[in-house]
């Protein structure tokens, strides 16, 4: 949990400590309710109009930034009627000139901003009513000192989202370490598919302030990759390397794509169904991401969604409760755009799985596997009634599906970049007469490389050679090797066991 996070928590403890206490009634002999907007988080039931107010319960000074600080109090616990609080503020080293006091008569909080950074302030609160002021209580703060001087690293969580098709929006957070920046200098750098850079194109550049994070980087050409640069610069000087994003931009006159249309479901086993829909009209997606969440009879999920990126536009999903409910959610994945719009479809799996009365009784038998590095050679004897074989691949180690299927008339496939690393199930059924045979499976274990990414890796050289050749062809690992030429791209073997986690590498 970042800082903010734990000031987050620390004054939502604190305001559920107010609710409870605030709960009490005050004294109960004293007469005479305040209106309530006179002081509305305390509460008063009755109090005593001709008494001062008691002192106010606990202080706290909730530091926001490094210029600001939030002072939280509790009402006072009997006493005389309240109408507002006084909270005033000093320094009480390093922090300048007193702030102006504030008069609060309508909460229990007070924020001070523009104080200065490293400087020390106590805030003390002070009730008033109609018999006059009450004591203060107070507390202090130490606000953090201003922002680091010193050479800033490259900014946080850089990424660029198309806006259109010449457009994008860059996006980052500040640089670890809370540096100060002067500014952020920014380099598009027209690359090929794989993300190197493409010799003789010419570099776009941008620059943003220091406060800036984000900014739209316009004159990019569409149907085009880039590989953006973000580098930090104060009068420290200038981060030692950059942040990195590889992006395409969307084909001319692309847009966010549609839903896909017609998604529909249909047995295919105990437990098994195969979903199908259309590509929507206009703006072809990428791929599809298929969500799927069990669900009760008015709807409400029973389950976390579980989202698979598909290629096809035909699935077939197994491990489903027979009886159960489920929501296929089918969205229409641009990757340029990092979004599109989705269809959803509901589906009661049935209780037992009837295949139709001609359909293939027979699990292909024989079903045999020869690997080739990333590659796969399938065969397996044919079944009386097939019309076709449906070959679909899971990771064996999780189940999750690679999100390809083929569609085979004869009995051998080859099957090319599955994940390296990966232990890989590959599940052949037949289909015939409208409905599918039961499956055969096989495990293949694919090959860890030698080393890390061999640069003669053939023939995917730049894609990510963990992950299903048809998905890594979005997230390839090329760009890393050229502009971080000394370094190896490192994935963990571990890292990889979900083989969607769109995990592009990291430097070593
Ligand atoms: C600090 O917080 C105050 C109050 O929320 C805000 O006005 C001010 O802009 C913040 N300063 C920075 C540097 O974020
Ligand atoms: C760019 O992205 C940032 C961060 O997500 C967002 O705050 C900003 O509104 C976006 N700008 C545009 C023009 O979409
Ligand atoms: C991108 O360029 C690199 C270096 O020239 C090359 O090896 C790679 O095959 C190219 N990728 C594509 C998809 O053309
Ligand atoms: C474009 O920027 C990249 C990365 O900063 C750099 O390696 C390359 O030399 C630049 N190309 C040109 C033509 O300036
Ligand atoms: C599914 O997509 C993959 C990758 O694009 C393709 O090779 C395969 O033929 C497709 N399968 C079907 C059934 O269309």
């Amino acid at each position: 949990m970042g800082p903010a996070g734990q000031r987050r928590v620390l004054a939502g403890a604190f305001l559920l400590l107010l609710a409870v206490n605030g709960g009490h009634a005050q004294n109960p002999a004293t007469a005479t309710p305040l209106p309530a907007q006179a002081a509305p988080g305390a509460q008063q039931q009755d109090c005593d109009q001709k008494a001062a107010p008691a002192a106010p319960g606990p202080v706290k000074a909730v530091i926001v930034n490094d210029t600001a600080v939030n002072v939280l109090w509790l009402p006072p616990e009997g006493g005389g009627c309240v109408t507002s609080f006084k909270v005033s503020a000093r320094a009480v080293s390093g922090g300048g000139a007193a702030p102006a006091p504030q008069t609060v008569n309508g909460g229990l909080s007070a924020t001070f901003a523009g104080l200065k950074s490293g400087g020390i302030y106590e805030f003390s609160v002070a009730p008033a009513g109609p018999a006059g002021a009450g004591p203060a209580v107070t507390s202090r703060a130490a606000l953090p000192p201003a922002q680091l001087d010193a050479v800033p690293d490259a900014p946080d969580a850089f990424d660029a989202v198309a806006l259109s098709d010449t457009r994008a929006n860059l996006s980052w957070a500040r640089p670890p370490g809370n540096p100060k920046v002067d500014s952020y200098s920014i380099t598009a750098v027209p690359a090929n598919a794989t993300g190197f850079p493409l010799p003789n194109a010419k570099n776009l550049t941008f620059t943003a302030k220091g406060d800036a994070r984000s900014l739209v980087a316009d004159g990019l050409a569409p149907n085009s990759y880039y590989v953006f640069t973000i580098v930090s610069k104060s009068a420290r000087g200038t981060s030692p390397e950059p942040a990195v994003s590889f992006h395409n931009t969307p084909p001319r006159g692309g847009a966010i794509p549609a839903a896909p249309r017609g998604v529909s479901a249909a047995p295919a086993g105990q437990g098994a169904v195969a979903l199908q829909w259309q590509a929507p009209a206009g703006s072809q997606p990428d791929y599809y991401q298929l969500g799927i969440t069990e669900v009760d009879a008015s709807g409400n999920p029973l389950s976390e969604t579980n989202t698979i990126p598909y290629a096809n536009t035909s699935a077939l999903v197994r491990d489903l409760t027979p009886g159960s409910t489920y929501k296929f959610d089918v969205q229409s994945y641009s990757t340029s755009f990092e979004s599109g719009r989705s269809a959803d479809y509901q589906y009661t799996v049935p209780a037992t799985y009837q295949p139709p009365p001609n359909a293939p009784r027979l699990q292909p038998p024989g079903l045999a596997a020869r690997i080739y590095g990333s590659d796969v050679e399938l065969v397996w004897e044919q079944v009386y009634g097939a019309q076709y074989y449906i070959v679909t691949t899971y990771d064996a180690y999780s189940g999750r599906s690679l999100g390809v299927q083929y569609r085979v008339q004869g009995n051998t496939l080859a099957i090319a970049g599955l994940p390296l690393g990966t232990d890989v199930e590959v599940v052949v059924q037949a289909f015939g007469a409208g409905g599918y045979g039961p499956p055969s499976s096989i495990v293949v274990e694919l090959p860890v490389p030698d080393y890390y990414y061999p640069a003669t890796y053939s023939p995917y050289y730049g894609y990510n050679p963990y992950l299903p050749y048809w998905y890594s062809s979005y997230y390839p690992v090329g760009w890393y090797n050229a502009f971080f030429p000394r370094r190896t791209v490192f994935f963990g073997v571990i890292i990889v066991i979900n083989p969607f986690n769109n995990f592009c590498g990291s430097p070593r």
